[in-house]
């Protein structure tokens, strides 16, 4: 067996593979995240290692296996976040997460510093989820606490490095830090000398599969796995939930609805350019890139909505009929800007709108229309794809979204693509379970492992008069946030 081990936001998820790829057990433990101020999002790295080896207990307990059957571990992790390390490789404070925002004047600083090289060589513009903006908060607000800081980390490597003893960051999660040459793979000389930072600050880097040490002894009892397991770099949550859908090569796009949206596409060509419009991260494949784009409310904005006008029904009584509704649900049109737009706005300020509402529109019409923006959004990162010259005709979907046959159906008319949804959707702990494979040899790519591990289902393949009314609606869709941004100052 391998395991892998997914360090989530509000939960570690553990899964046990056999050879086949077919799932044998899973655990999951969840930890609090902390809001101190409006704008903070923190975590407790103890409650990510305590969780973790819970986690691992509960597994290998309740499916009953013997220590020495699982032979790798490898993980997926939460991505950006800012973990300081003391000269005993002991955390000096809690955890800064991708999805706190207080650093949008390091994030000024970092664009006013480096001006066009940030983008030609971390690939990625400076946003508030990043890593560097909030190295430099903690130096500039806390300036006692950064003093003792000798090395920072992500939060994967931290548990991992708990558990191993050994420290290092994988390519696709260091891609996230805009501390790396995302290109040449190797930490930016020119960034760091640009904000001062000293060379041991910096962990050193691996690749995803590689083997980065065994499990310490003292784990062995309460993990009941044998102290020797290798353990395996494992890479950033949108890295390995990209391995775990199989998107290993050129044409392959990922839908992911959760609460926010990911459209996510396979890139070989390391100079390809998106003008910042996309990020553009390493891949937890071995030199292979991906570009991705996020939109922040995605199934937010239906959760929002059922919670606010239909708490007191499930999702499939408030999803019934939704695909008896015509494209364009009546003339409704929806913006899923409840939290700001990623992409492409990177506009923090924004928020969403219905327009159109016409006496005769019911509930359904609205909640279709709520499935339409979310997609209309992502498709404008499809769009992004597009124009730069890459080919999106097959998009595999997981998540929430690819729950819903309708939902399904509507993702293959507004991107004009076949959309496929996996048989055995397992998310990134998956693909951190194919690092571990590959990583011990089971297979001699990820790409064997891949066709072994991943089943992809029947495409829904987009009708073309749906693709044409959409079209048309889309062009309406991007008129609205200029026509709406002065209102949300
Ligand atoms: C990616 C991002 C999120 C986190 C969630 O840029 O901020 O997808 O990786 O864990």
């Amino acid at each position: 067996y391998v395991i892998g081990i997914d360090l989530g936001t509000s939960a570690v998820k553990a899964l046990l593979v056999d050879r086949d790829g077919a799932v044998r057990g899973e655990a999951a433990r969840e930890y609090p995240l902390y809001h101190e101020h409006s704008g903070w999002s923190e975590q407790e790295p103890e409650d990510w290692v305590e969780a973790t080896v819970e986690a691992l207990r509960q597994l290998t307990a309740s499916a009953g296996i013997a220590p020495d059957e699982v032979e790798g571990i490898s993980f997926s992790g939460q991505m950006h976040g800012l973990m300081l390390l003391n000269g005993d490789g002991r955390p000096v404070r809690r955890a800064i997460l991708w999805n706190d925002t207080r650093t949008s004047e390091q994030c000024r600083q970092i664009e006013r510093t480096l001006g066009s090289k940030l983008l030609g060589i971390a690939r990625n513009p400076a946003l508030e989820g990043f890593t560097l903006p909030k190295i430099l908060w903690v130096r500039q607000h806390e300036p006692d606490v950064f003093a003792q800081a000798r090395q920072f980390v992500l939060p994967k490597d931290y548990v991992r490095y708990r558990l191993t003893g050994a420290l290092h960051m994988d390519y696709s999660d260091a891609a996230g830090t805009l501390l790396l040459d995302v290109a040449e793979k190797r930490w930016s000389g020119e960034i760091r000398e640009a904000f001062g930072l000293s060379e041991s600050f910096y962990p050193p880097l691996v690749a995803s599969h590689e083997p980065v040490g065994t499990l310490l002894p003292q784990w062995a009892g309460r993990t009941g796995l044998s102290p020797g397991v290798k353990v395996f770099a494992g890479g950033a949550d949108n890295a390995c939930g990209a391995i775990g859908a199989g998107i290993l090569s050129e044409g392959l796009t990922l839908c992911s609805i959760g609460t926010s949206g990911v459209i996510l596409s396979y890139e070989n060509d390391k100079t390809k350019d998106f003008a910042g419009k996309a990020h553009f991260f390493n891949h937890g494949k071995e030199d292979a890139y991906y570009a991705m784009g996020v939109t922040l409310a995605a199934g937010y904005s239906l959760s929002w909505f059922k919670k606010t006008f239909a708490p007191e029904q499930s999702f499939d009584r408030l999803l019934e009929g939704v695909g008896d509704v015509p494209p364009g649900a009546g003339g409704l049109l929806f913006t899923p800007y409840l939290v700001g737009e990623r992409t492409p706005h990177a506009d923090a300020a924004i928020r969403g709108s219905f327009i159109g509402i016409d006496g005769s529109h019911e509930r359904i019409h609205f909640v279709r229309a709520v499935m339409e923006g979310i997609t209309f959004s992502l498709n404008e990162t499809v769009d992004i794809f597009r124009r730069a010259g890459k080919t999106v005709d097959r998009v595999v979907s997981i998540g929430g979204g690819a729950q819903n046959p309708a939902w399904l159906q509507m993702q293959a008319d507004i991107f004009g693509a076949s959309v496929v949804p996996l048989e055995n959707e397992q998310g990134p702990g998956l693909g951190a379970a194919m690092l571990a494979a590959y990583g011990c040899g089971w297979f001699e790519s990820l790409e064997e492992c891949a066709a072994r591990f991943v089943r992809h289902g029947d495409p829904y393949e987009p009708n073309p008069d749906a693709v044409r009314a959409y079209e048309e609606l889309f062009r309406l869709y991007r008129s609205v946030y200029g026509q709406t941004r002065p209102l949300s100052a």
